[in-house]
């Protein structure tokens, strides 16, 4: 019998539901904390999604549907009719250039800082303290204790996601991804270290995905569910939310109906092996993966390490920091370009410096 033996390609299209991509890199998200002091997203920010348009797919930085959900100065928002006029300007600089683009809807939640967000308590699932710091004025701080959320805030929470992934779709955002990881407000809820809740939100793993579940259901109802995304990071511990039953946790919220429509499933290069297995395994919709790269390794090993997560059964594979010193980076790997390496004390804040001034091999090959 021919057996054809198909080998993942990094560069061929890929259809994400109805959105076709043109290649499986996706930029993964980063806050490089560049927005106006007002929250709406700068000029610079446009030019820098537009110079990396050639990806796949572009996953902005996260960006807060509420001001009470901030916890850094520089982060964008996208809550006002302001915001919504700026980050169309981002989105035209990522399509103009052929390119796909969903903005990274998140909110802090014990994380956040009353120095950034309109000098309010945080809100959280309990009143527990991230063990973390944080900086304002460049001085180390400790987190406040936050408020534990009432059920009408959370009903309040979930209406101004909504009504932040509406603005984002008016913007002409192709779709939403909601930020389920890295410690913040939703990954809060699941986490029992966190959660300490006694109501329908808290206790066992089903409870703790109700805020999710209610949360994905809403915005599928709003902007339909294959323009919506989430990434996760099951068993990273931050901000208190000590994850001992992920597998469990994660296996029933992915399991769940509401979650199977969804555009993408993305894991952070910080989840637990267990549960990726599972998703590689079970999971049917589009899987993204975040493989975690050190930016100073050659383009070779890049993509090594990225037809490697292929193989292993994702759909599409996300790169963080070796984007931010190669805007083309797609050209870079196909062609086997040297890569840059970024400055790492740029990556938070500041200008053009270390954030639109890296060129384009072509650019450099030009000179
Ligand atoms: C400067 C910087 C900012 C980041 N901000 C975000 C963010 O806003 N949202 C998010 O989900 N992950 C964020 N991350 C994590 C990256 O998306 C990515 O998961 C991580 O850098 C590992 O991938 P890499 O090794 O390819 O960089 C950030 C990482 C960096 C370096």
């Amino acid at each position: 019998m021919l057996t054809m033996n198909i080998e993942p390609d990094l560069f061929s299209p890929y259809e994400m539901g109805r959105t076709k991509l043109r290649n499986r890199l996706v930029m993964s998200p980063m806050g490089r904390r560049r927005a106006h002091e007002s929250g709406t997203p700068s000029e610079l920010m446009a030019e820098y999604y537009g110079q990396r348009a050639s990806a796949g797919l572009v996953i902005t930085e996260s960006t807060h549907p509420a001001l009470h959900g901030k916890g850094q100065p520089g982060s964008p928002h996208l809550f006002s009719e302001a915001d919504k006029r700026s980050w169309a300007k981002v989105v035209s600089a990522v399509h103009d250039a052929g390119g796909t683009v969903f903005v990274q809807l998140m909110h802090s939640g014990s994380a956040g800082h009353h120095s950034v967000n309109g000098g309010r308590q945080p809100l959280a699932p309990s009143p527990v303290r991230p063990r973390e710091t944080t900086k304002v004025d460049g001085e180390v701080v400790e987190y406040p204790v936050p408020r534990e959320m009432a059920v009408e805030d959370i009903r309040r929470v979930i209406a101004e996601y909504t009504a932040s992934a509406a603005l984002a779709i008016d913007a002409g955002f192709d779709g939403v991804e909601l930020h389920v990881g890295n410690g913040f407000l939703p990954q809060q809820f699941l986490a029992s270290g966190s959660n300490r809740r006694t109501d329908e939100f808290g206790g066992s793993p089903r409870n703790r995905c109700r805020f999710v579940l209610d949360l994905v259901r809403a915005l599928s109802g709003t902007i339909g569910a294959e323009r919506v995304g989430f990434k996760i990071s099951p068993g990273f511990s931050v901000n208190q939310v000590e994850e001992i039953d992920a597998l469990e946790t994660y296996t029933h919220l992915l399991r769940h109906p509401d979650m199977a429509g969804l555009a993408y499933c993305h894991t952070s290069a910080f989840s637990d092996a267990a549960m990726l297995g599972w998703i590689a395994d079970n999971w049917r919709g589009t899987w993204i993966h975040n493989v975690g790269i050190n930016p100073t390794v050659s383009a070779q090993a890049v993509r090594d390490k990225l037809l490697a997560a292929l193989n292993r059964g994702a759909d599409l594979v996300s790169v963080g920091r070796v984007f931010i010193a190669n805007p083309d980076l797609v050209e870079r790997l196909e062609h086997d370009w040297p890569l840059a390496i970024p400055e790492e004390s740029s990556f938070y804040g500041g200008g053009a410096a270390g954030y639109t001034d890296y060129p384009a091999s072509r650019h450099l090959i030009a000179k």
